[in-house]
């Protein structure tokens, strides 16, 4: 057997003992101790960059943080890069480090944190369909980033994963990317000002760099090969960053009238978003 099973049965030894051989995870890496940040890649449009944001990001923040990344996409993209860059001996594998066999976020969550081996961020990717994972993994979300293209087919592709994140009362957590943008095109400008309204948060740009496209070929990410693309994720991390610390301030309080709970009870109130 060389699948994770994660369990909602938080405590499940076998799982824990799988995490630890599958993944040689070295316990205990979340910053003082404080829960995991989940940060959720979600659309209900395909294409848009959900994977390629998400494994930019985890390479970035992994320069400064311990990072775990889930693949909850049945095409499993992200794992498959994830694996050709652990063959690749020249890069550094073990951060960011991919979980395999996540069979929801909710409860992969609970049997890292109460295993000691969650770290500091796990960085979900989502299909652009089958809403009811992406709605999974958005009840665990302390970020849910919304990669969108400026393109009016996109912004009317958008409205189910926002009912999803509306559902959940998540919108102050949400994060808009403006992805593959092209600084010369007024639709960049329509579409900021679709979605400003729509988030307390400012979206974040990322320009659309053949790089970002290249480097996957080498199981690098753009960030690695172009220092324009570098800099542009660091400033989608920090907006990441900024909104994980408030919801962090947040934690144990009533969060739009629920408890957040554990991450199972999250998904269960997910299942079934307004009882
Ligand atoms: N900023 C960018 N500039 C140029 N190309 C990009 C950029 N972002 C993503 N791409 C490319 O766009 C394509 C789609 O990106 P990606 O696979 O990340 O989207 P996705 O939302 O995960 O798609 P899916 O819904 O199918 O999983 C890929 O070929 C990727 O390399
Ligand atoms: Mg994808």
């Amino acid at each position: 057997m060389n699948k994770l099973s994660i369990r909602n049965t938080a405590m499940d030894a076998w799982a824990i003992f799988m995490i630890a051989i599958n993944l040689a995870i070295r316990p205990n890496q979340t910053v003082g101790g404080l829960p995991v940040k989940v940060v959720v890649f979600a659309s209900s449009k395909g294409g848009v960059g959900k994977t390629t944001l998400a494994f930019n990001a985890a390479i970035h923040a992994s320069k400064t943080a311990a990072v775990q990344m889930a693949d909850r996409d049945p095409q499993r993209s992200l794992l498959e890069l994830c694996r050709r860059r652990h063959g690749t001996p020249e890069l550094k594998a073990d951060n960011p480090q991919m979980l395999d066999g996540v069979e929801t976020v909710a409860s992969a969550i609970d049997v890292l944190e109460q295993s000691g081996y969650a770290r500091d961020f796990l960085i979900v990717d989502t299909p652009g369909s089958f809403m009811d994972i992406v709605s999974e993994a958005v009840a665990v979300a302390d970020v849910v980033v919304l990669p969108i293209r400026p393109s009016p087919f996109d912004l009317l592709a958008m409205t189910a994963v926002l009912d999803i994140v509306r559902a959940l009362g998540k919108e102050d957590r949400m994060l808009f990317v403006l992805n593959m943008v092209d600084a010369r095109s007024d639709l960049t400008a329509d579409a900021l000002k679709a979605i400003r309204p729509l988030s307390p948060n400012q979206p974040v740009q990322i320009a659309n760099r053949t790089d970002y496209a290249r480097a996957p070929i080498t199981a690098r990410a753009g960030i690695e090969i172009n220092r324009d693309a570098a800099a542009e994720i660091g400033v989608l991390w920090d907006a990441i960053t900024r909104i994980a610390k408030r919801v962090g301030k947040n934690d144990g309080k009533k969060v739009y009238g629920k408890s957040r709970g554990s991450a199972a009870g999250r998904a269960r109130r997910a299942r079934s978003p307004r009882g």
